[in-house]
């Protein structure tokens, strides 16, 4: 359990290194990340390295004890390199060189990149191979799937399309590129997504650029990874996420690295202003299900974001630790903030860090501070600790981009209908872990497995084998859509789920901002939107059916009894409150963990080990709370709050 900060010791006068590394002492940081922009003083001219600066900031911390992550400089790298290489730069959906002087803009498949990429983390491994003060690496900064369009992009892209269907007509039957008379004639037609009408490009196509884009990616990342194992023996190996436009496939990239590490910066508004007051936790546990283990907040949030756009709200009080705490509570075991000072020039300035420019200790530097000392007295007994929940949910990046892509109502975001699960489970008081949709599902009781449009062999196998041993799957509208080709299945939806639905769709409606009302069995009403698909029922029973439009009375949630297993329908998107009362149901009878009676926004998670269990109360509001769990002595807590129980 540590906490630490990001700093930039380029940024600073060599006077404050010192000073900085005392504070940080005193304040109890214990691990700092360094470099990962530094390129330009890390090799000012082209073959020449300069580490003096950087070894004497690493023996600055090493001798108080503060540990080192430090970054591979490849996101920025220095001019003289562009102006030397230009093919390094990227390309643009137009095919133009993206201007440089900002950063990310860098080409991963460019002769040139990788050459020069291959020297500088060469270089820098075998300086700081045996530095004992550096424990682990990140590579590059918030990598995204390569979506360059340079002619060297371009060509490895065609390779990647000839090695998976060897012939054109393969592709173009797959791809049905007789719509439009998009038939390809030859292979140097064929280009990445090019152009501002990119909506209107044929799916399939989009979907299999997206995978190459990722796997590019990684191959970027791995080259690197190679790099630094080869000669550093004993240091873990990461790289930080965040997601954005173009996430990679986040399994596939920390599938070999150490551990996943994700950029936390829950926005700075008073959560029980937002509808989406778990949203936060959704992220912890969406980082946690990357490798099924603890993982590191490589950056959190200390001070207003701004700078590229108007400055943010600041921070409330006790937030910046609250959202640290709330990430140890969630599997986290290093938290590091963004950043230690204010940069005073250059486009961050005001994203604030925890100093401000004024370089007084301020209100959440003393945050920063008592962060620091809770985690260093009290959390420590959660070393060695994990999470182990009864309830998936599956996340899928193939119908994330999918989505993306075709967007199938107004409103419609994959993300939503899972946020909407995971809210309804952590409202309840229990624990979920989100996980890979292929990923092994022996170990759970409850699997929620939300709009699997794209029903690949290897997703219907794994759901499949989960029901057939008798577990709870609960399956949603736009299920069984397409088939891994990205072409529409010529059957009843949910496609190959019907099975075990005992239910097909027989109509749908698109929703989107429209709405209508679901009737439960119990008599209990929701509203509805987005997506209704008209159920008609084959062995499955009606949980709840519409009470409006020309469908009234059809079923719209099912449940049927498979072999020991249950399997559950939602063929609609309803309010928030369904997803408590729903999952309520759908739990009872299980051994699912429920610590009943949580007040709204407070959250609960277990740490456990073979010999201690602790019960994490985190209070995601701005006042305070009382809560009183069954077995749980009562506790109040202050806004942002986190209270750690031991318990059996
Ligand atoms: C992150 C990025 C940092 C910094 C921060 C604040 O996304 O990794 O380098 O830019 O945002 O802007």
């Amino acid at each position: 359990m540590k906490v630490g900060v990001v700093y930039y010791p380029e940024h600073w006068d060599r006077e404050l290194w010192e000073e900085d590394a005392d504070l940080m002492v005193e304040t109890g940081v214990k691990v700092v990340r360094l470099a990962e922009f530094a390129w330009s003083r890390l090799e000012p001219v082209e073959g020449q390295y300069n580490f003096r600066w950087l070894d004497e900031a690493v023996d600055i911390f090493a001798r108080r004890g503060i540990e080192v992550i430090l970054g591979t400089p490849t996101n920025c790298p220095p001019l003289w390199l562009y102006e030397k290489y230009p093919d390094a730069i990227l390309c643009d959906e137009h095919g133009n060189r993206v201007t440089i002087g900002v950063r990310g803009h860098r080409c991963y498949n460019s002769p040139s990149l990788i050459k020069k990429t291959i020297q500088i983390v060469t270089e820098m491994a075998k300086h700081y191979k045996d530095n004992k003060a550096v424990v682990s690496w990140q590579i590059d900064n918030e990598l995204e799937a390569n979506h360059c369009t340079c002619p060297v992009c371009t060509d490895k892209f065609r390779n990647w399309l000839k090695k998976k269907y060897t012939t054109l007509e393969k592709l173009n039957d797959t791809y049905g590129n007789v719509m439009w008379s998009g038939e390809y004639s030859d292979w140097s037609q064929i280009t990445p997504p090019l152009g501002d009408r990119q909506s209107w490009l044929n799916p399939a196509y989009l979907q299999d650029h997206y995978r190459y884009a990722s796997e590019s990616m990684v191959e970027f990342v791995k080259l690197q990874a190679d790099i630094i194992r080869s000669y550093c023996k004993d240091v873990t190996i990461t790289t930080n996420m965040y997601l954005g436009a173009m996430t990679p496939d986040f399994y596939k990239t920390f599938e070999e690295l150490s551990y996943a590490s994700y950029d936390n910066y829950p926005v700075a508004v008073i959560p029980e202003d937002h509808e989406e007051i778990y949203s936060h936790a959704f992220h912890l546990d969406l980082t946690r299900g990357i490798k099924r283990q603890n993982f590191c907040i490589m950056e959190e949030l200390s001070g207003a974001p701004g700078c590229w756009m108007p400055i943010r709200r600041t921070p409330r009080p006790n937030m910046i630790k609250g959202y640290s705490l709330q990430a140890f509570a969630r599997g986290a075991d290093s938290v590091l903030h963004f950043r230690w000072r204010s940069a005073t020039k250059g486009a961050e300035m005001f994203w604030h860090g925890i100093l401000d420019h004024n370089n007084k200790l301020g209100r959440r530097y003393d945050e920063f501070h008592s962060l620091c000392e809770t985690v260093n007295e009290e959390l420590q007994i959660l070393e060695g600790t994990s999470i182990h929940n009864k309830v998936a949910l599956l996340f899928s990046h193939e119908q994330d981009n999918a989505f993306k892509f075709q967007q199938q109502a107004d409103g419609f975001h994959y993300y939503n209908q899972l946020k909407l699960f995971h809210d309804g489970v952590s409202r309840l008081g229990a624990g979920i872990d989100i996980i890979n949709i292929t990923a092994n599902l022996d170990q759970y009781e409850v699997v929620i497995a939300p709009t699997v449009y794209i029903a690949s062999k290897e997703i219907v196998d794994n759901l499949t084998e989960y029901v057939d041993k008798g577990g709870k799957l609960i399956l949603t509208n736009r299920s069984g859509v397409k088939d891994e080709t990205n072409a529409c299945i010529m059957d009843y939806l949910p496609g190959p789920f019907a099975s075990y639905v005992g239910a097909v769709v027989e109509e749908y409606d698109a929703l989107g901002n429209d709405t209508n009302v679901i009737r439960m069995k119990n008599g209990k009403t929701y509203r509805c939107n987005q997506w209704a698909d008209i159920l008609q029922l084959d062995t499955a029973e009606s949980l709840g059916a519409y009470m409006e439009d020309f469908y009234q009375g059809k079923p719209a949630i099912t449940k049927n009894t498979y072999g020991d297993g249950e399997v559950y329908y939602v063929g609609t998107i309803l309010e928030r409150d369904f997803y408590r009362d729903f999952m309520n149901d759908v739990i009872e009878g299980t051994n699912v963990e429920v610590f009943q009676g949580l007040p709204h926004g407070v959250e609960v998670s277990v740490r456990e080990s073979t010999v201690s269990r602790y019960l994490l109360i985190f209070n995601n509001t701005n006042h305070v709370q009382e809560v009183n769990l069954t077995d749980i002595e009562r506790t109040i807590l202050n806004p942002f709050d986190l209270k750690v129980v031991p318990f059996n």
